[in-house]
């Protein structure tokens, strides 16, 4: 990658997130208060022009992965559009287009998706009651979401995988219901540890490590085999013998994956954000308005990426009064 993105501790980061909008069809109160969040005003969200442009200038610069977040990335019109422009970026060295998404909209737009250039989605998806499913995401929907997996699974994506964020005394019993989904289906299914974000009402005791869950896992299913992880994988990876799939634990909170950490993302309104827990932006939406050369923008981007941290502060002191709500970072769909 070129040198504005390696950071000080040497992490080369060749993995954009970008956020497409900050709207969503969900409200699942582990990414947004009830209420929902202050959306910016329509004029500051990047333009589709805007985000081709920087996409071109961080994937000429060696960036070979970009994931499509949001919000829910789906609710954005022009998103196909996006993706046919992003597939143009192969020609740079752009080698995936991946996409998190809650499922609610996207079975009906997968096909095109898919055929302009779409090679990865994650779909989230933290119950297989579709009445927790009302309470967690407070909407209706279960449905489609299913509909939206089995769409997935049918269109020879390079990977399907099933986001699970645990809660402890919640979703937590289902979670070898989970593992069944992977006996006959080439999914990946992960289990996220809850983490806090600003109004998401975390609480450590909500919060299962996910090495108890592992243990609980052993106790069903012995002979477990770890897969292989790539250097920059967020999860850990094992194989029930005999099952098709596999499944995983991304464990933010209780061993964070920092120190091999290969991303950057670029909020829906144009900052560049260079830690998910790191409440510090840079707009690169204002110097792009204001006729900045690309030159210019990697200066900024550099400056940004130098000031990245070498991990996030734990879970004793993450600063969730002045970071994002996870909706706004695009985790997600939600972003994390
Ligand atoms: P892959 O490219 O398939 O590995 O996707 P991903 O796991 O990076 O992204 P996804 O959008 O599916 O996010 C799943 C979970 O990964 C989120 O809920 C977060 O818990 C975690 N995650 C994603 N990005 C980061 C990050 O930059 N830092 C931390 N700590 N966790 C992250
Ligand atoms: N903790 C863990 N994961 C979260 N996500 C959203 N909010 C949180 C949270 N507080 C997940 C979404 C999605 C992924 C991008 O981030 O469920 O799958
Ligand atoms: Fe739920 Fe994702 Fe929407 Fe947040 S962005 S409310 S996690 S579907």
């Amino acid at each position: 990658v070129s040198p504005f993105l390696v950071d000080t501790f040497d992490r080369k980061h060749n993995y954009l997130r970008i956020s497409l909008t900050e709207r969503c069809n969900l409200r699942c109160f582990y990414c947004m208060p009830e209420e929902g969040v202050e959306l910016s005003p329509r004029d500051h969200i990047l333009t589709d022009d805007e985000i081709i442009r920087l996409a071109t200038l961080f994937v000429k610069s060696g960036v070979t992965k970009i994931r499509l977040t949001g919000g829910e990335p789906t609710v954005r019109k022009g998103i196909v559009n996006i993706v046919a422009r992003l597939n143009d970026l192969r020609l740079h060295g752009l080698q995936s287009i991946g996409m998190t998404s809650n499922g609610i909209a996207l079975a009906r737009r997968l096909p095109t998706l898919v055929e302009n250039g779409l090679t990865h989605l994650n779909l989230s998806l933290d119950t297989l009651d579709p009445f927790k499913f009302e309470f967690m995401t407070r909407r209706t929907g279960h449905d489609a979401v299913l509909r939206s997996l089995d769409t997935a699974l049918s269109l020879g994506l390079q990977s399907v995988k099933l986001n699970v964020v645990v809660i402890k005394g919640l979703n937590d019993a289902e979670v070898l219901d989970f593992l069944e989904m992977t006996r006959d289906r080439d999914l990946s299914v992960r289990f996220i540890e809850f983490m806090p974000f600003t109004g998401n009402k975390w609480d450590k005791a909500k919060m299962l490590p996910s090495s108890e869950l592992l243990d609980r896992i052993k106790n069903k299913h012995a002979g477990l085999i770890k897969a292989s992880d790539d250097l920059n994988d967020t999860a850990r990876s094992y194989i029930i013998p005999g099952y098709r799939g596999s499944f995983g634990f991304i464990s933010s909170m209780s061993d964070h994956f920092c120190g091999s950490c290969n991303r950057l993302r670029l909020t829906a309104d144009g900052q560049i954000k260079v830690c998910l827990f790191d409440a510090k932006e840079i707009s690169l939406r204002d110097q792009i308005r204001s006729g900045a050369s690309d030159a210019e923008l990697a200066r900024t981007i550099g400056l940004a990426v130098r000031g990245k941290k070498a991990k996030h502060a734990g879970m004793e002191d993450i600063d969730v009064v002045s970071n994002r709500p996870m909706i706004l970072i695009g985790a997600l769909h939600h972003s994390i």
